[in-house]
């Protein structure tokens, strides 16, 4: 028997090549992100022997410490947030080739201890002058970050940027990014993160969209009534108000995780399945969609109220937040795609921050069949087909539909049809940054938002936001630990159709 066969964490990896050896630096080393998504990631790529032989990482921060120190850190990081339990061995061979440096990056010049330092372990780890820059900084630093980092480029080997949301604040400030960005390195060297891309269920959407021929003929106006997209957390704003009064929900969730859910739902089938046929699909739809007015847009802010039982605070008492704080922790919309296969079929979403539960969901509903031979009480309570898409938690795939109550007569009854990740596959799931911190190391940028399609959210984005500052909606609209302001209701109401009931 191979490794591979005997082994279930190396279930599914037959396909995969092993990227050139490289080293990844870490701009942003000391934040948040790094200890709970980064280095857990690397370790999980680690326990799969996914990483290249000849690997290093560099830690760059403006905290104080040495490499033993931030070591010592990561492994802890390590030993709370990664999905592998705690080997000793395969953190110590990932550990070996981890470097800190302590640097003010917003001051020139301090790119050039990272230079010396990776030119070194070019010499000691092999790392063959191939580069990995991951810019998990606020915007303000990344500026001149990019500048420091294209002034230091090599002759030898290859380099890759990855840009951490947010990618701007608006239409203008991300065209200047990108317009920087292009001053110095090639489109296929920059990597714009997305985490919703590499989670496994958002990619199955184009698995089950593309790899089934019975999808495709149905995914259209013709059968669809509507969509509706829902990313819904029961989580507050968690320490972040600093970055949340400034995004609020339209700029954190809507103009990026939403918009590709939406993009990747409605896009014609790629000619194949490289970066460009995809994003070229993609954006096609992000052109697509004109500015929905006023009134098909609501605007949340959550109050006081329960989650799970105990008391949560509004958001207008979290700390940091302005007392009379506008910014909204919700946004739902009525969004239209004006294509032939979609035109007039409405596209609802929602996202929100302290909601009941945390949920992500794509529920395609198909309209009613035409000619029921059915008394109407037979049918009483019998809900329409739903294709239902769960992309976290309890990941899977459902479909509802119509069967016939056991016994005399004909009573009718909507059941579901389940695939569920947990009971299909031996594998658990991946985190999303393993599988895109991999495919940048390969250079597939298929997973990544390119320059086109982030402007393009952001145009949306703008308009929608455009006559917000001359409407005061009053806020808070919605208990914590709700569903949402009831004009989110009223939303669907109008249009004689209703959210997805909560089970
Ligand atoms: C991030 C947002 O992009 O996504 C956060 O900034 C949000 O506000 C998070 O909580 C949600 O990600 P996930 O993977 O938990 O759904």
């Amino acid at each position: 028997m191979t490794e591979k066969a005997e082994n279930p964490l190396l279930e599914g990896l037959r396909m995969i090549r092993t990227p050139d050896p490289c080293a990844l630096v870490i701009f942003g080393a000391s934040g948040d992100l790094t200890q709970r998504k980064l280095i857990p990631a690397l370790y999980s790529l680690a326990v799969r022997r996914l990483l290249p032989e000849r690997f290093a990482v560099v830690g760059v921060a403006r905290t104080e410490e040495t490499t033993k120190e931030f070591v010592a850190r990561m492994e802890e990081a390590v030993k709370a947030n990664a999905r592998d339990e705690f080997r000793k061995d395969v953190w110590d061979e990932l550990a070996a080739g981890m470097r800190y440096v302590a640097t003010d990056f917003a001051n020139e010049g301090g790119e050039g201890n990272v230079a010396k330092v990776l030119a070194s372990l070019d010499q000691e780890r092999g790392t063959a002058g191939n580069h990995v820059y991951y810019f998990a900084v606020p915007p303000s630093a990344i500026s001149t970050l990019i500048d420091q980092v294209a002034e230091h480029r090599t002759e030898k080997g290859w380099m890759r940027l990855v840009i951490e949301k947010p990618f701007g604040h608006d239409l203008a400030s991300a065209r200047e990014l990108n317009a920087q960005l292009a001053k110095h390195f090639r489109e296929d060297e920059i990597f714009r993160i997305d985490h919703y891309l590499g989670k496994e269920t958002v990619q199955n959407m184009l698995a089950l969209r593309f790899a089934n021929g019975i999808f495709e003929p149905i995914w259209s106006r013709q059968f669809v009534d509507h969509v509706q997209i829902t990313v819904a957390e029961s989580i507050g704003i968690e320490n972040r108000a600093a970055f949340y009064e400034q995004a609020g929900a339209i700029r954190d969730i809507f103009q990026n995780h939403l918009l590709q859910l939406v993009a990747l739902t409605a896009m014609e089938p790629p000619i194949d399945f490289t970066a460009d046929s995809v994003r070229n699909e993609k954006v096609k739809v992000l052109r697509a969609m004109h500015t929905p007015g006023p009134k098909s847009v609501v605007r949340g802010q959550y109050g006081r109220g329960f989650i799970e039982g105990v008391e949560v605070r509004g958001y207008r008492e979290e700390e940091g937040v302005a007392r009379d704080s506008m910014t909204e922790t919700y946004v739902a919309a009525k969004l239209y795609v004006d294509n032939w296969r979609w035109a007039d079929t409405p596209f609802y979403v929602r996202a929100g921050k302290r909601l009941a539960r945390r949920e992500t969901t794509i529920a395609i509903q198909f309209k009613n069949a035409p000619h029921p031979p059915f008394e109407e009480t037979a049918a009483e309570g019998l809900r329409p087909n739903v294709l239902l898409v769960h992309v976290q938690p309890d990941e899977g795939v459902s479909l509802a539909i119509a069967a016939k109550v056991p016994g005399q007569g004909m009573m009718l009854r909507t059941v579901h049809m389940d695939f569920l990740y947990g009971g299909t596959f031996r594998t658990g799931i991946p985190e999303a940054y393993e599988r895109l911190i991999l495919d940048c190391m390969l250079g597939d940028a298929t997973l990544f938002t390119r320059t086109d399609e982030v402007e393009e959210q952001w145009a949306l984005v703008d308009a929608i936001v455009a006559p917000w500052s001359r409407e005061r909606p009053g806020f808070p609209n919605y208990p914590a630990g709700s569903w949402g302001p009831p004009s989110a209701d009223e939303l669907l109401r109008r249009d004689g159709r209703a959210w997805r009931r909560h089970a």
